[in-house]
């Protein structure tokens, strides 16, 4: 892998990921991640952007025994933990990728479905800008790209500001630990439509502070 900022890394945090994860937010973050899976079980070429430890990749592969799936993760630790996470029942093909997305030469509609689950939030404005115009060129017309991610709280309420206190805190961890560059969630919801990709679907959660979401690219 080429370019990527060694100030960013996951691997230091990978292991203790789930649990953390579980004890600051009990199961929410599983339910939002979890929520539109559904609407994949029978796609065919499905692309994993920053899958993480591979608990998406464990169930997508549960319920869609014979798709390919391409993941791609900057760490090799949270990869490693993906692969392992593969059920033997499942008998299509994974594509493991080393890669900084931010440099991957995405193929011109190459796939059916894009996952970017807790992985947008990482990135500021004008990363995304260019970012979410080479992902969407990858997915094929009337593909899907599934997004689970937090919301910038509108902080007209007290519960409002509070959760807006909690994603402060959460992005010092973040930016601390893992080096990500971004400071804030940027919704990708206006550059989406830019490229010709309308919300069907979306399931909010805790209170409106997450939100699972499904994107279809126009035919
Ligand atoms: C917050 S974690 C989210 C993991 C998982 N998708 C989930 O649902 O929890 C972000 C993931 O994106 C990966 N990542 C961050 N920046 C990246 C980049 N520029 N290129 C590829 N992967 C990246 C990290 O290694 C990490 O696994």
């Amino acid at each position: 892998m080429k370019n990527y900022s060694k100030s960013v890394s996951f691997c230091r945090f990978a292991r203790s990921y789930s649990i953390l994860e579980k004890f600051v937010f009990k199961d929410t973050l599983e339910k939002a991640r979890f929520a539109c899976l559904d609407s994949i079980s029978e796609a065919k070429k499905i692309l994993l952007l920053g899958e993480g430890d591979g608990r998406f990749l464990e169930k997508l592969t549960s319920i869609n025994k014979n798709c390919q799936i391409t993941v791609l993760d900057a760490s090799p630790i949270m990869l490693g933990l993906a692969k392992e996470k593969v059920p033997v029942t499942f008998q299509g093909k994974i594509h493991f990728c080393e890669e900084d997305v931010t440099i991957f030469p995405f193929a011109c509609e190459a796939f059916d479905v894009v996952v970017s689950h807790f992985f947008l939030d990482c990135f500021t404005e004008e990363t995304l800008t260019a970012l979410l115009k080479n992902i969407s060129s990858t997915l094929h017309p009337g593909g899907k790209w599934l997004i689970a991610d937090f919301v910038e709280p509108s902080l007209d309420t007290i519960r409002s500001i509070n959760q807006f206190i909690s994603l402060r805190i959460l992005y010092v961890f973040f930016r601390l630990i893992c080096g990500i560059e971004a400071h804030k969630v940027v919704s990708p919801n206006k550059m989406l439509k830019a490229h010709g990709l309308h919300e069907s679907h979306c399931i909010s959660f805790s209170k409106g502070l997450l939100k699972s979401l499904i994107y279809i690219k126009q035919a």
